[in-house]
């Protein structure tokens, strides 16, 4: 009996040490630049259409003299014609000043898309909780000039999406103990449609991923905050994309459709650029997220 009691004490000490320990976030190497504080990422929401790939050509370059990220992240999910993402439409994105694309509902809107997901795993990203199978991955680990890795996550949401998904709370566990695992910082690209599913998402992780973004909304939400475990948190970013627009498209379709309940054809809305992002720092010394600051700019058609 002594001996049970004193095996399911040490059991249960075991649980509370691996609980620790996963609830910790890794300490930064030593070996970074120690001048080197701060680690930046520039996240800007889904592009829409030829407005949201322009305003990025145009206003990206200065945002990050601006912000002067470290890595800057871009949900590319509505970059071509409002509906997906082709190799052309990622090359414009790249050009711009992204280092990586995220996706989400839309990661299959354009067939030609399909193998550049399998040809370029080290810079475009579909959600991971997709059937496996599915071209290209979710995950990817990047690396910067000084040696820091970056995991870079992107999953997709289940409450309203329609999509016929694995669960992305057990699929960030399982990447956060596999791939992710000995990244310096763990970034997530959460793409859902309901919030309470997205701020669960949040708790889910925090303390063990250093960052969580919703997308897909295109609308955003004033409750960045960085939680209590060390995560920065956002509900949605928004978008990138025409700014007199409902979430993208001309306002005529979409009243039209919602007074009459038929179907009308969804065009890219045109006109003034709307530009939503967030910037996230963190602190190398603790490993945890310190601040982030949300951006919503409307620039004027050229
Ligand atoms: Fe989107
Ligand atoms: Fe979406």
């Amino acid at each position: 009996m002594l001996q049970q009691n004193v095996a399911g004490r040490l059991d249960g000490l075991k649980l509370c040490l691996d609980f620790r320990a996963r609830s910790r976030f890794l300490l930064l190497p030593n070996t970074l630049n120690s001048e080197a504080k701060m680690f930046k990422i520039l996240f800007l929401a889904d592009v829409v259409g030829k407005i949201g790939r322009r305003a990025l050509k145009e206003h990206l370059p200065a945002m990050k003299d601006e912000f002067a990220p470290d890595l800057c992240i871009v949900n590319g999910e509505n970059s071509a014609g409002g509906l997906g993402i082709d190799p052309s439409c990622a090359g414009e994105i790249y050009a711009a000043g992204a280092e990586i694309i995220t996706t989400g509902n839309h990661s299959w809107g354009k067939k030609t898309i399909i193998p550049y997901y399998e040809e370029h795993q080290d810079k475009i990203l579909r959600p991971h909780n997709f059937a496996p199978g599915a071209a290209g991955t979710g995950c990817l680990i990047w690396t910067s000039p000084k040696g820091l890795k970056v995991a870079v996550i992107n999953l997709i949401g289940r409450v309203f999406t329609g999509e016929l998904v694995d669960c992305p709370f057990r699929m960030a566990d399982d990447l956060l103990a596999s791939e992710a695992a000995d990244a310096d910082l763990v970034f997530i690209d959460f793409h859902a449609e309901a919030t309470s599913e997205k701020v669960a998402f949040g708790w889910h992780v925090d303390g063990r991923a250093h960052a969580v973004v919703g997308t897909h909304t295109h609308v955003q939400t004033a409750d960045e905050r960085v939680l209590p475990g060390g995560t920065a948190y956002i509900t949605d970013v928004g978008m990138c994309g025409p700014y007199n627009s409902v979430i993208g498209v001309n306002t005529e379709a979409i009243v039209e459709r919602f007074k009459t309940g038929r179907p009308t054809k969804f065009d890219v809305a045109k006109g003034d650029a709307l530009i939503n992002g967030v910037s996230i720092e963190f602190d190398e010394a603790q490993g945890k997220a310190s601040k982030i600051e949300r951006i919503s700019r409307v620039y004027p058609v050229p």
